[in-house]
This record gives C-alpha cells, sequence and structure tokens, in this order.
C-alpha cells in the first residue's frame, strides 16, 4: 500500500502524534480530541472508496498503523453483512471507533453483579442507537458494548490507547450469566497506511 495514496491519512496520524506530545492521553479531553480528529478523517471519500476494498473479516482487525513512540494504534474493522458483534469491553483502554463506511448500530450494557464472582456476570442493556457513516463513538475504560453491522458490509477505523493482544479483555454470554475474562481481541492482519 503507498501511503501517499491517503494524504488525509498521514495528516491524520501526523495531529494524532501532536497530540499525544501533550502528554495527557489518559484524559477525557484528550480522547474528545481524538474523537473530533476521527470525525473529520472518515470524512474523506478517498478514503471511503478505498476501504471497499480493504481485506479483512469477522474476528480480524487490520493494522494501519501502530505508533512507535506513544504507541497507539489505529485499526480497521471490516464486518460482513448482518455481523452482530458480543458484548465486550477494551479492559483499561480507550478508543475512538468512527464508521467510515455502511452503517452499524452500538449497543451498551452496565453490569448488574459485584464481580465477585470469577467467571459470573449479569448484564443490563443501557442504550442501543445507530451508528451510520461518520459516527463516532469513544468507548472508555471497562464500558461494556457491542458494536454490530446491521445492512451490508461495513468498515470502522479504530483509535486505541495501545495495540490489541497484550492485555485481557471480557467478553461477555449474557444469556449464560457468564464473562471469558482472558479475551485476548481479534486477530491482527498488518495493512499499513502510513509509515
Ligand atoms: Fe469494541
Amino acid at each position: 500500500m503507498n501511503e501517499k495514496a491517503f494524504p488525509a491519512f498521514e495528516s491524520f496520524i501526523t495531529d494524532l502524534r501532536t497530540l499525544w506530545d501533550e502528554g495527557q492521553s489518559e484524559a477525557p479531553d484528550h480522547w474528545e480530541k481524538v474523537r473530533s480528529r476521527l470525525g473529520d478523517l472518515i470524512k474523506d471519500e478517498t478514503l471511503q472508496q478505498a476501504s471497499i476494498n480493504w481485506p479483512g473479516k469477522r474476528g480480524e482487525e487490520l493494522i494501519l498503523y501502530h505508533d512507535p513512540d506513544h504507541g497507539f494504534f489505529v485499526g480497521g474493522l471490516v464486518r460482513p453483512r448482518e455481523h452482530q458483534a458480543r458484548a465486550h469491553d477494551h479492559a483499561h483502554t480507550w478508543t475512538a471507533y468512527g464508521v467510515l463506511y455502511g452503517r452499524e448500530k452500538t449497543t451498551l450494557y452496565k453490569r448488574t453483579d459485584d464481580g465477585s464472582v470469577t467467571g459470573k456476570a449479569t448484564l443490563e442493556l443501557l442504550a442501543e442507537y445507530e451508528a451510520p457513516q461518520g459516527h463516532v463513538d469513544l468507548v472508555p475504560p471497562w464500558q461494556i458494548h457491542a458494536e454490530s453491522n446491521f445492512g451490508d458490509r461495513s468498515v470502522a477505523i479504530t483509535v486505541r490507547t495501545e495495540k490489541p493482544g497484550g492485555y485481557a479483555q471480557n467478553m461477555f454470554f449474557p444469556e449464560l450469566g457468564t464473562t471469558d475474562m482472558s479475551h485476548k481481541g481479534l486477530k491482527l492482519i498488518p495493512f499499513p497506511l502510513a509509515a
């Protein structure tokens, strides 16, 4: 992939690096700025059109960029038609999640047990709303949620505190009242859009 084909992505990474240079990457304000900047990126029609041909499928995340200095990660998630995701969290990390192509829905949950019994968890539905092309969600640490495709193929861009896979996340099975606390995220596929 020739990174020069995506000047919007290059300048996005430059702006994120400047933001991370401020040293506030755990602050909600920092992530509001990431949300805003990601919202601009996903308006880029060249990137939208290119994503039609991105590889990737259920259970995979494209590595679009991983910052060598600050550790933040930019991923691509391609969801097939009618892909219903399972409730999960992103552990201690923050995520900004922007819908680049297609349309999705976001579901938010609240945990109703006290977490005192290992492997047990009960959830309550908090909210469910449409996430069309251009929508950006912020996922704070431990927020239980699911992003699902409810139409044709969709593509989302994630900005994460760190590369997934190096920490355990919760994957919830509300129909069983259980949680798998050892989930390591999706299979990562290198697909760099910027050096
Ligand atoms: Fe998620």
